[in-house]
């Protein structure tokens, strides 16, 4: 039956059943109303720049590039003197501030736009606030809307990007640029305000170079899940110590995680792979081991440490070095995977959960190979034909015979030779399929979409077959279980124990091994033989059966992805609050007449009382880096430290979580994200353990 419109109205008139249908939940409107708390400098009625001592290694490109703003100097933001009335008069001058968000959706976008809201209404109610529309786009070809307080007020701690949407452009041309220049020049804009990642924050240094000459200023915002934008100065002082989002992104995915820890503990049947997302670096995966204590993590930057000892011995012993021994395969890392399974299977676990990071594949030797060369191989050919190398080569099969040309060449230092052809040839045709996708426009391989979990469980899984067959995977056991079911069915346990299991006299182990050389029933039927238990003409009794039965594995897998859903989510206390007091340092730093910088806070990692609003120059953040085949000067990415105190304390833990022994799963298990009162931790793990004091001395002294 579909209602009429009358119907529909008749039924709003319902308190009860129009605060059940309404669009709006009660949680997002308790969250359009909730006000986050901000810096105690944001409530002065102005404030003012303190020049600080940081330094950078600036990159001589960088300052060839961006001569007009290298110079800059991180800035603090201090109360202002309001008997300054030249600087009263010009803080409070009426803007024209443009905002645009760049690349993927980050929960907290909507408090950024309205700090800046707010901030500059409060300076000067007649400030206007442009919004562009669908990213960096937005700006090129001039598509901009007027924000009101009742469009920035319906999106106020809400999630998405949707208030003025978002795009993947970049301003990467002198045509763009000059496009983009004509767009604030018609706008009358006095500063323009981009919200985005490394890549974007390195559009928005350009563009704060392009404009200067112009009086209009650009300021940056480190957005993205990822996490990837942090910035130190020289001598390692933390400025930025994460983007906004990266906390409600990761809590999003470590509620579901700890979900399935709930699932997969009670009818303990199923490995959950879990991807998370995070491009790259897995910041984000490192949070969610911290947040759901899950069996095995894997970090990728942790793997690059890996050394196949074997490997470097062969070599040493003719005083050479092998160098493809450091690093880890796609077979070694299915190896390290499939041991952990094996040792909670050991103690009859039969389920656990792994989280891998979508970027993975980028610390995986053979494969980063194949990444770098694609892209160059890509990159090159956009750079030096008309059409691009995906409409030039659309099907799969068209690009591997394209890549088999230049093999086939056969040139000294090719990018592509016959081995490389091989060796690729030799993947999974699907996992081909998703090497050769096409990369994003800033030349960034698209990990997201990439199915390495199914790679990489398809190896585990072929590993734990042969683990089988040699007897090296079984389930344990308990010896309670098996001698209760001897006594039950008047067999002796301790004639039958030494038999069927490696070890039975220790009476230390709870968990009973199952011989190596009993794979099969017929070997059960030998040993009993053997032993004089059964004649040959005699069945196996069904109670030895099912106990043997019972330690063969069924390894089953459930693949899941945790990524568009968490960056869609809406923001934690600690993004809301971070996000809204961003954008009030952006609005900060125009009114103080800066260019050029990056809004951030201070001492995030600290209590929230401690947070410094501060603004941090762009241009000696940027360094020159392969791009799309070729040197492009852009902002640097953070990956994790291996030696910080969240990854020491992971790996440290990592034995515990893996729980392969009798002791119980430790899983953990978030709340959800909330944005007011108490939650249980007001910021990430990552940043509580890289800021603990206590830490660094125990690290420090040991
Ligand atoms: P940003 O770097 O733009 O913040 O985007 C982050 C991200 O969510 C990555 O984690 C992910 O790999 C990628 O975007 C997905 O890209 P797309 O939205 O184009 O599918």
């Amino acid at each position: 039956m579909t209602l009429s419109h009358d119907f529909f109205e008749q039924l709003m008139n319902d308190n009860e059943i129009r605060t059940v249908l309404d669009d709006k939940s009660l949680e997002a409107r308790e969250r359009n109303e909730f006000n986050p708390p901000m810096c105690e400098v944001f409530r002065t009625p102005i404030t003012q720049l303190r020049p600080g001592q940081h330094n950078f290694f600036i990159d001589p490109e960088a300052r060839r590039q961006l001569p007009d703003i290298i110079d800059s100097k991180v800035q603090y933001l201090i109360k202002g003197n309001l008997d300054d009335h030249i600087a009263v008069e010009q803080f409070n001058k009426k803007r024209r501030i443009g905002v645009a968000f760049s690349g993927g959706p980050s929960p907290g976008g909507h408090n950024v736009i309205a700090g800046i809201f707010d901030a500059a209404k409060k300076a000067n109610p007649d400030s206007v606030i442009i919004g562009f529309l669908m990213g960096l786009d937005g700006i090129i070809e001039s598509e901009a809307i007027e924000l009101t307080k009742e469009t920035v007020d319906h999106y106020r701690n809400l999630g998405g990007f949707t208030l003025i949407k978002t795009g993947r452009a970049k301003i990467n041309s002198s045509e763009k640029l000059r496009l983009s220049r004509q767009t604030c020049k018609a706008l009358n804009l006095d500063a323009l305000v981009i919200i985005g990642g490394d890549d974007s924050n390195t559009n928005a240094a350009f563009l704060a170079q392009e404009l200067i000459k112009d009086g209009i200023q650009v300021i940056g915002v480190p957005k993205t899940i990822d996490g990837d934008v942090q910035v130190r100065d020289e001598d390692g002082n933390v400025l930025c110590a994460i983007s906004f989002g990266f906390h409600s992104a990761s809590r999003s995915y470590a509620q579901q995680i700890s979900h399935l820890c709930s699932d997969g503990s009670s009818d303990v049947k199923y490995w959950h792979v879990c991807k998370v997302m995070g491009r790259v670096a897995s910041h984000i995966a490192l949070e969610t081991a911290l947040q759901t204590h899950a069996n095995m993590t894997l970090i990728g930057e942790d793997l690059i440490n890996y050394v196949n000892k074997k490997r470097l011995e062969k070599k040493e012993n003719n005083d050479e070095i092998d160098f493809d021994a450091y690093g880890v395969t796609l077979r070694q890392l299915s190896k390290i995977i499939s041991q952990a399974i094996v040792r909670r299977a050991q103690y009859g676990k039969n389920n656990g959960i792994l989280i891998i990071p979508e970027g993975i594949l980028e610390f995986i030797n053979e494969i980063q190979k194949f990444i770098i060369k694609l892209n160059t191989i890509i990159g090159n050919y956009n750079h030096s034909h008309q059409a691009d190398f995906h409409s030039a080569f659309p099907t799969v099969n068209d690009k591997l015979t394209y890549l088999k040309s230049i093999a086939q060449k056969n040139e000294p230092y090719s990018i592509w030779n016959n081995q490389d052809d091989e060796m690729f040839n030799e993947i999974p045709e699907f996992f081909r399929e998703d090497l050769l996708m096409e990369r994003d426009t800033h030349g960034n391989f698209p990990f997201s979409l990439v199915e390495t979990e199914r790679v990489l469980m398809g190896l585990v899984d072929d590993y734990l077959k042969t683990l089988f067959e040699k007897g090296l995977y079984k389930l344990g056991i308990s010896r309670q279980y098996f001698e209760k079911n001897m006594t039950q069915n008047n067999l002796s346990h301790q004639e039958y124990g030494p038999i069927l299991f490696e070890d039975y006299h220790n009476t230390d182990n709870r968990f009973l091994w199952v011989k190596k050389s009993i794979t099969e029933t017929s070997h059960l039927k030998s040993a009993l033989i053997n032993e004089d238990k059964i004649a040959s003409t005699d069945e196996i009794h069904p109670v030895l059966l099912k106990i043997f039965k019972k330690s063969i594995p069924n390894f089953k897998t459930r693949l899941h992805f945790y990524g568009y859903d968490g960056r869609g989510s809406n923001p934690t206390r600690f993004d809301c609050m971070y996000a809204y007091n961003l954008g009030n340092t952006a609005f900060n730093l125009i009114a103080n007449g800066i260019t050029g910088q990056m809004a951030a806070v201070k001492n995030l990692e600290k209590g929230f009382e401690r947070w410094e609003p501060i603004g941090i120059p762009l241009a000696p953040l940027m360094h020159l880096e392969e791009r799309k085949g070729k040197l492009s000067l852009v902002m640097e990415k953070s990956i994790v430290d291996t030696n910080s105190p969240a990854f020491i304390v992971l790996k440290n833990f990592r034995e515990r979580w893996l729980a392969a022994s009798e002791q119980s799963d430790c899983y953990r298990h978030p709340a959800p994200i909330r944005f007011t009162g108490d939650t249980e931790e007001d910021r990430p793990i990552t940043l509580i353990l890289n800021g603990s004091d206590y830490l660094k001395n125990i690290l420090t002294n040991d």
